[in-house]
């Protein structure tokens, strides 16, 4: 299940920007802004891997399934993303046809073999969040690191002068 989870984080993350087609299950593409280096303003910085990209180079986003592609757009670059897309919100209500295969811990599987597959019962249709429902859930976890950047700041800085007895 840590893998699925992770997967649902992932598509979250880069749910952030740019269109997504929530009509149903995927393919998933996106286009965001590239990470782009100061040194190395032609390439594409991938934060996954610490890698650099060539113009239509491509890299796995693991330990997220999806596929990332750098592109360039006039001067511009852009990081082309693929993925499995939002969690459907009633997902329990079918099976996960591949789940034995997401759960194994000795291969890594690239997207889009990391998909979930749902199989649903007769009558279920999937249903998937809406734009706004995945920018609030986004907005949320964003607050929720903002407040732990905080509160570790807060911790360090509470903790500060108690390290130095010396100077007490
Ligand atoms: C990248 O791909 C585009 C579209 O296929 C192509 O027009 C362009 O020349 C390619 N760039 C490089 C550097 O290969
Ligand atoms: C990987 O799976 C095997 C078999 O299910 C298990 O014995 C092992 O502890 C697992 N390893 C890790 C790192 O989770």
């Amino acid at each position: 299940m840590k893998f699925l989870l992770i997967a649902c984080l992932g598509s979250l993350v880069f749910a952030q920007q740019g269109p997504a087609d929530l009509q149903g299950p995927g393919p998933f593409v996106r286009d965001l802004k590239a990470d782009v280096l100061r040194d190395f303003p032609e390439l594409c910085f991938s934060s996954t891997n610490f890698r650099l990209f060539l113009e239509n180079q491509s890299w796995s986003l693991f330990p997220f399934c999806g596929k990332a592609e750098c592109v360039k757009s006039g001067a511009d670059y852009i990081e082309r993303v693929h993925d499995c897309g939002p969690q459907p919100k009633n997902g329990e209500a079918c099976t996960i046809a591949n789940l034995a295969e997401l759960q194994r811990n000795d291969t890594i599987l690239e997207y889009p073999s990391c998909c979930p597959k749902y199989v649903c019962p007769d009558g279920v249709t999937l249903e998937y969040p809406t734009q706004e429902e995945i920018k609030a859930e986004i907005q949320k976890q964003n607050q929720a690191a903002l407040q732990a950047a905080k509160e570790a700041a807060a911790a360090r800085e509470a903790a500060g002068p108690q390290a130095a007895p010396g100077t007490a």
